[in-house]
């Protein structure tokens, strides 16, 4: 604790102990993460909390149904779900449990303060109790007679019980909502709250109940147990030391500035905890975000449904920063959105793959080559410069982002600042294909330019890495090292703002692909074979049972590379062998790509007009999953230029361009060093 700079309080909410935590799940969990490392980085002092709501029916009901006890079934699962953050990279400071003593005497004293100021009285209630929800209904909110939030079976329940008067507070609520617009976000929650439970008005709420034993007692009733949504909501400032032997944190942290809840929780979040505060006097948290739901074929991701994408064994398969980027950008937060494979391995193979693997990759991969790893000291990087006009709008660029982001990141817009980030990405790797380093390189050695736009791309991936952070913590350093940054001072947030070059010798690092790209046919097969619940095929990366998989340690952070591996080469036998007359009717020759263009409902082909001397003729390649179609223009290619002609998706190809298939199933032309001319023979 640094007392003088700014505070942030960012919470989830605490999570049911379920062995079968889903990718749904990891959701609000990730958002809240990448909220809490941005504002570190802004050079806030965060308090990010989250942890486990471990008390109540189901649980008892549960354990009973395991032969343990509540505790010991509780622990297990517990230990599990820390593991699952720690593999998602979640950098929380304090993980709650409500079964810590601390919270649950925390809870007692906060249920005896309402107590004796008359806020909780005794009454007989007698109502509709949803058990997975943990929640009570009046008749006429029940939905044909089932609960109106997930639609099972309720439980006609009368019991003695303690009551809250909620109904005391509805005024207050209602002026709090109106007066602070940002109270409740999105807006649309807001409005959902006031009309369909403040303005037909709240009635008081059941606070204990006496039918089961598994929850904090009631501390001058032991017959009763505290409703478990009192005791999870208190986890908010019990886990500040708020009623507890020292409240620092919560003098320091309280009030939180956001409660980060899905959609179906906003109600607990923006009725009953405030004005279970406005009770005890103290201040509201600043907002509570509602977001939406990851569904799965239309329905909500729930175990229920048997419908659970199981996030260790992606992370297993396509690594843990995959994952985040997918949940953070596929879905505006606050809306629902659709999880699939499909729409999964489409964004790696084209944003994470495509558009950031290949520009770190190509940046690495000239400044090694053409300066040996090193950048030459006199490099400048010069708007007057020849293509200096290029240089200054992606500087005009990268000085922008910083800012950008971080409003939309302050108004929890994370799809829309990825978004943001991935203009500059697609930019940078345009730059490449404009200034075309690999022309400059040939024209002479030492070409003052070509070291001026490896700067140019070199600070531009600085500024990226430091946006990435938040989203890709793993991603983001390995980048950085790739870079040869080791000056804390130029990762910092407000370092991104100015555009500046690499430090004189500065040494870059080649790095391992970053995103492998993945074939998509064959990895959906794969997928659908591994099962509804996706269990890998191969014991390395195998995740044994749903249980395991989530109690078992953080998987390696790399991911394995899901494609394919080819065949090992095999010795020809005697008859697969072709004489030199075979070999020579193949016409291979040498050809220069004039344009390149998108075939059209095609994701795989490109159509390629290339010069062969004498004449030119068009050539349909699968390579667009590989190569953007205006990188290929300027490369001299070889194309087998005696094939009889075929017609792809409508379009004529009048050859072949070889290509070698790289380990990660990615197609790498051949191309021809130095100036040969169009239509050379190769033999
Ligand atoms: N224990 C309560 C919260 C108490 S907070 C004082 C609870 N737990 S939960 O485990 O069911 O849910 C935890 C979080 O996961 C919630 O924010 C919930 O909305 C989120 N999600 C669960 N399934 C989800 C999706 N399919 N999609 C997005 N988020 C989802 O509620």
């Amino acid at each position: 604790m640094e007392p003088n700079r700014p505070v942030f309080y960012v919470s989830t909410p605490i999570y049911y102990p379920s062995d079968r935590l889903h990718i749904g799940h990891s959701y609000t969990t990730v958002a809240a993460d990448t909220l809490a490392r941005y504002k570190r980085m802004q050079g806030f002092d965060v308090m990010f909390l989250t942890g486990t709501d471990e008390h109540g029916l189901k649980i008892q009901r549960k354990a009973e149904a395991a032969g343990k006890t509540p505790k010991e079934y509780v622990d297990g699962i517990v230990a599990g779900i820390r593991d699952l953050w720690s593999l998602l990279d979640i950098s929380y400071d304090r993980f709650i449990r409500t079964t810590d003593p601390e919270h649950e005497h925390s809870v007692q004293r906060i249920f005896q303060r309402l107590y004796d100021q008359g806020d909780i009285y005794k009454s007989e209630y007698e109502g509709w109790y949803c058990t997975p929800c943990e929640a009570f209904w009046t008749k006429s909110q029940l939905r044909e007679g089932h609960c109106p939030d997930c639609g099972q079976e309720v439980e006609l329940t009368r019991e003695e019980s303690y009551f809250f008067r909620l109904s005391r507070y509805q005024d207050a609520l209602i002026r709090h909502i109106e007066s602070h617009p940002e109270f409740i976000q999105p807006p649309t929650r807001a409005n959902e709250m006031i009309q369909n439970f403040l303005r037909p008005g709240l009635d008081d709420l059941c606070v204990s109940r006496t039918s089961f034993r598994w929850g904090v007692p009631v501390p001058f009733d032991d017959r009763h147990v505290v409703y478990v949504w009192i005791d999870a909501l208190s986890n908010y400032i019990t886990a500040l030391g708020f009623e507890g032997d020292d409240d620092a944190l919560f003098q320091r942290y309280w009030p939180a500035d956001v409660h980060l809840v899905g959609k179906e929780i906003v109600r607990f979040h923006t009725i009953i905890w405030p004005a279970m505060l406005l009770a005890l006097g103290l201040p509201l948290p600043r907002q509570v975000y509602g977001h939406g739901w990851l569904l799965l074929d239309g329905g909500k991701m729930s175990k229920s449904k048997g419908n659970v994408v199981d996030p260790v064994v992606l992370c297993t398969l396509y690594g843990v920063d995959a994952i985040r980027y997918f949940l953070l950008r596929e879905v505006p937060f606050g809306s629902d959105g659709v999880f699939s494979n499909e729409a999964l391995i489409a964004r790696i193979n084209s944003d994470l793959a495509n558009d950031l693997g290949n520009l770190v990759s190509r940046t690495l991969a000239m400044i090694e080559r053409y300066f040996d790893g090193v950048l030459p000291d006199e490099r400048r990087f010069d708007d007057d410069a020849e293509g200096g006009g290029l240089d200054r709008e992606l500087r005009t660029l990268c000085e922008a982002l910083p800012g950008r982001v971080a409003s939309l990141l302050d108004e929890l817009q994370f799809s829309l600042a990825l978004a943001e980030i991935w203009k500059v990405i697609a930019r940078s790797n345009k730059y490449i294909d404009e200034t075309a380093p690999w022309v400059l390189a040939k024209e002479t050695a030492t070409h003052p330019r070509l070291a001026g736009v490896l700067s140019v791309l070199s600070e531009t991936l600085r500024v990226l890495s430091i946006l990435l952070s938040p989203f890709l913590p793993q991603t983001a350093p390995k980048i950085q090292q790739g870079l040869g940054l080791d000056d804390p001072g130029r990762l910092t947030w407000a370092s991104a703002g100015t555009f500046g070059s690499p430090a004189p010798g500065t040494r870059i690092r080649r790095l391992p692909i970053l995103f492998p790209r993945i074939d998509l046919e064959k990895e959906l097969v794969r997928l659908a074979e591994m099962g509804a619940r996706g269990k890998p095929e191969t014991p390395a990366a195998s995740a044994p049972d749903k249980t395991a998989s989530v109690r078992e340690p953080a998987v390696p952070a790399d991911p394995p590379t899901p494609v394919p591996v080819p065949a090992p080469a095999v010795a020809p036998s005697d008859e697969d062998l072709i004489d030199i007359d075979q070999f020579s009717r193949v016409s291979l020759r040498v050809a220069h790509v004039m344009a390149c263009e998108p075939v059209e409902k095609s994701d795989k082909l490109l159509s390629l007009t290339l010069d062969l001397g004498d004449r030119t003729c068009r050539v349909v390649s699968g390579i667009a999953r590989d190569y953007r179609p205006e990188a290929l223009v300027g490369k001299r290619v070889i194309l087998v230029a005696n094939l009889k002609p075929a017609r792809l998706r409508g379009q004529v190809s009048e050859g072949m361009i070889l290509c070698a298939k790289a380990e990660d199933g990615q197609y790498r032309i051949l191309t021809v060093e130095g100036e040969v001319p169009a239509g050379s023979p190769v033999s």
